[in-house]
C-alpha cells in the first residue's frame, strides 16, 4: 500500500502575510480540526488551498510559503483571486452551502460560478494526479470538491478514492432544485466509498442517485458501469484525549500562570458562586442559529425573571466567509441584537451577554469549556457540530449540561443531552431552566454515558473505520475482475 493523500479546500493551517513575512495560523472548522489529529499521527500528504490568492503572494515569499506548508505535511493548490471568488465565495458558499443546509432562499444558481467551480476542481484533481501512484489512497473532503473523485478516476481508473461529506446531504426535494445536480452526483460517484456523518444524509444521497441517475442501488451499494460504489455513515468524533487532558491541565494551572480569560472567569465565579454561565461557540454562520439563540435568551429572561443578574451568556462567534453578503448581514444583526438585549437588561453590576467576535487559541477555548456550566449549541441545521463533543470531553468532574439542537448531526449520538428544537422558544426557555436546576448527580450520570461513548468513538476510530471500509471495498472490486 502506498501513501495516503488527503485533499480538502482548507489545510490544517491558513497562511497570512504580516509585516512582509508569512505566519501560519490554525484553521477553524470541524474538517480542519478533526483531520489535523488524523494527519499528525500518520504518513500522509495534505493538499489544499493556503488561504492566500496568487495576487497576494509576493514572488520573493513563494519558497517560504512552500516551506511553511511542508512543515505541516501539506502542499498547496494555487488559486487566483477570481477563482477564489467564483469557486469558494461563489459556488461553494453561495450555492451548495445554503442549499445543503436547507436555506433554499439563499442559494444562487450562477452559471459563471459553476464553471469556475469545475475549473478549480480540475486544478485540485491535477494536483493529486501529479503526485499520486496507483497504490496510493486518495481521501477527498467536503462540498468544495465534489467533482474531484470523477476527475481523478478518469485518469487513474484503479486508484482507491474515498470521499467524505462534512455537511448534510439534503433530501431529494431540495437537491433536485440544483441545475447541475446530475454532474455533482457523477462527480462523487468517481469514488469507491462515499461517507456521511449520519444515516439520514446517506439515505438522502442514495435516493437522489436512484431518482436522478436511475442507477441500481442495493442496500448501500451503487452499481455503475463495471464498478460498485459503497455509501455509508461514519459519524466523526473528536480527539477525546487531547481535550480531556487539556482540561485537566487547565484546572491545575497555578493562579500565576492562568490566562487572562481564565482569571477573569474565575473572578466572576467567585463573586457569585450561584451564577451560571451559558456558552455558545460557533463560526458566525446563519446555519448556526446565533440570532435565534439571542432572541430566545431575551424570551428566557422575560419568562424566568428570577434569573436576571444570575446568568450570563458568553458568545464566541468566529469570523467566517465575510465576503458573502448573507454573512455580513448576519454580523450586523447579531451586533444589534447583543446591543439591544444588553441595553434592555443590564444593571450597574451585570451585563447579560459577553460577545467575542474573533477566533480563540486552543487554550482559551478550554478556559471557556471548563468554566461554563451550560453549553447552549442550537444550530438550525448542522452536519455534525464537534463543539458539542468537545464541551463534554472537557468536563473532567462530569458536571455541566449540554443543550443541543435536534438539527445537529451530533444529536444522533448525544441523546443524554437536552435536545431541543431551536425554533421553539418556549421549549428553549424551559430547557435553560431545566439545565440551571438539574441536580449534580443527574448531570454526572448523563455526562458519564456521553464521555464513555465519545472516548470510544473518537476521531482516530472514525478515520480508521473509513479507511478500513475503503480498503475492503477495493479488495471486493478486484475480486470481481
Ligand atoms: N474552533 C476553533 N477556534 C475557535 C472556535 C472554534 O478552532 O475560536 C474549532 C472548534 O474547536 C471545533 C471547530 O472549530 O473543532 C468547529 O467545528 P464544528 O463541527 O462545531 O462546526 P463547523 O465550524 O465545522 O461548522
Ligand atoms: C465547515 C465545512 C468545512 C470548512 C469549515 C470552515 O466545517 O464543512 O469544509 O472548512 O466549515 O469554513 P471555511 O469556509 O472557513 O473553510
Amino acid at each position: 500500500m502506498g501513501k495516503t493523500i488527503i485533499i480538502s479546500n482548507r489545510l490544517p493551517v491558513q497562511l497570512q502575510i504580516s509585516n512582509g513575512d508569512i505566519t501560519a495560523i490554525p484553521s477553524v472548522g470541524g474538517l480542519a480540526t478533526g483531520m489535523k489529529s488524523v494527519h499528525s499521527g500518520g504518513d500522509s500528504l495534505w493538499i489544499g488551498w493556503s488561504g492566500l490568492t496568487d495576487e497576494e503572494i509576493p514572488k520573493a515569499l513563494a519558497p517560504k510559503i512552500d516551506k511553511a506548508l511542508s512543515e505541516h505535511g501539506s502542499s498547496k493548490v494555487n488559486l487566483t483571486a477570481d477563482e477564489v471568488d467564483g469557486f469558494y465565495f461563489g459556488f461553494s458558499n453561495r450555492t451548495i452551502w445554503p442549499l445543503f443546509h436547507y436555506f433554499l432562499e439563499y442559494s444562487e444558481f450562477e452559471l459563471d460560478n459553476w464553471n469556475i467551480y469545475k475549473q478549480v476542481n480540475q486544478k485540485f484533481a491535477d494536483a493529486i494526479l501529479k503526485v499520486a501512484n496507483d497504490d496510493d489512497i486518495i481521501w477527498v473532503h467536503d462540498y468544495q470538491l465534489m467533482l474531484v473523485p470523477q476527475m481523478v478516476r478518469e485518469k487513474k481508473p484503479n486508484i482507491s478514492i474515498g470521499f467524505f461529506l462534512h455537511i448534510p446531504f439534503p433530501s431529494f426535494e431540495i437537491f433536485r432544485t440544483l441545475p447541475w445536480r446530475e454532474e455533482i452526483l457523477e462527480g462523487l460517484l468517481g469514488s469507491d466509498l462515499i461517507g456521511f456523518h449520519t444515516y439520514d444524509y446517506e439515505r438522502h444521497f442514495l435516493s437522489s442517485v436512484r431518482r436522478l441517475l436511475g442507477l441500481e442501488v442495493s442496500f448501500n451499494d451503487i452499481h455503475m458501469d463495471e464498478r460498485v460504489i459503497k455509501v455509508d455513515s461514519f459519524p466523526m468524533g473528536i480527539d477525546y484525549k487531547k481535550f480531556s487532558e487539556a482540561a485537566l491541565k487547565n484546572q491545575n494551572t497555578p493562579p500565576g500562570e492562568q490566562s487572562e480569560l481564565q482569571r477573569r472567569l474565575y473572578k466572576h465565579k467567585k463573586t457569585d458562586p450561584d451564577a451560571k454561565f451559558f456558552l455558545s461557540i460557533d463560526r458566525l454562520d446563519y446555519t448556526k442559529g446565533i440570532a435565534k439563540r439571542l432572541n430566545a435568551f431575551e424570551y428566557f429572561l422575560n419568562k424566568y425573571p428570577q434569573y436576571k443578574e444570575k446568568v450570563r451568556l458568553i458568545i464566541l462567534a468566529v469570523p467566517s466567509r465575510s465576503n458573502v453578503p448573507q454573512y455580513q448581514l448576519l454580523k450586523r444583526e447579531i451586533d444589534e441584537l447583543v446591543g439591544r438585549i444588553n441595553g434592555e437588561f443590564s444593571t450597574v453590576s451585570w451585563t447579560p451577554i459577553w460577545y467575542f467576535y474573533r477566533s480563540m487559541p486552543f487554550e482559551n477555548l478550554i478556559d471557556l469549556y471548563t468554566t461554563c456550566d451550560i453549553a447552549w449549541l442550537t444550530p438550525i441545521r448542522d452536519g455534525m457540530n464537534l463543539v458539542a463533543k468537545e464541551y463534554i470531553a472537557t468536563r473532567t468532574d462530569r458536571t455541566g449540561v449540554l443543550i443541543l439542537s435536534e438539527m445537529a448531526g451530533s444529536a444522533n449520538e448525544m441523546n443524554e443531552a437536552i435536545l431541543i428544537n431551536p425554533n421553539n422558544f418556549e421549549q428553549t426557555a424551559d430547557a435553560l431552566n431545566q439545565a440551571i436546576t438539574m441536580p449534580v448527580e443527574e448531570q454526572q450520570e448523563r455526562n458519564r454515558v456521553l464521555q464513555k461513548r465519545l472516548e470510544r468513538y473518537n476521531v482516530e476510530k472514525w478515520a480508521n473505520d473509513f479507511m478500513g471500509s475503503l480498503l475492503d471495498q477495493k479488495e471486493k472490486d478486484f475480486s470481481h475482475v
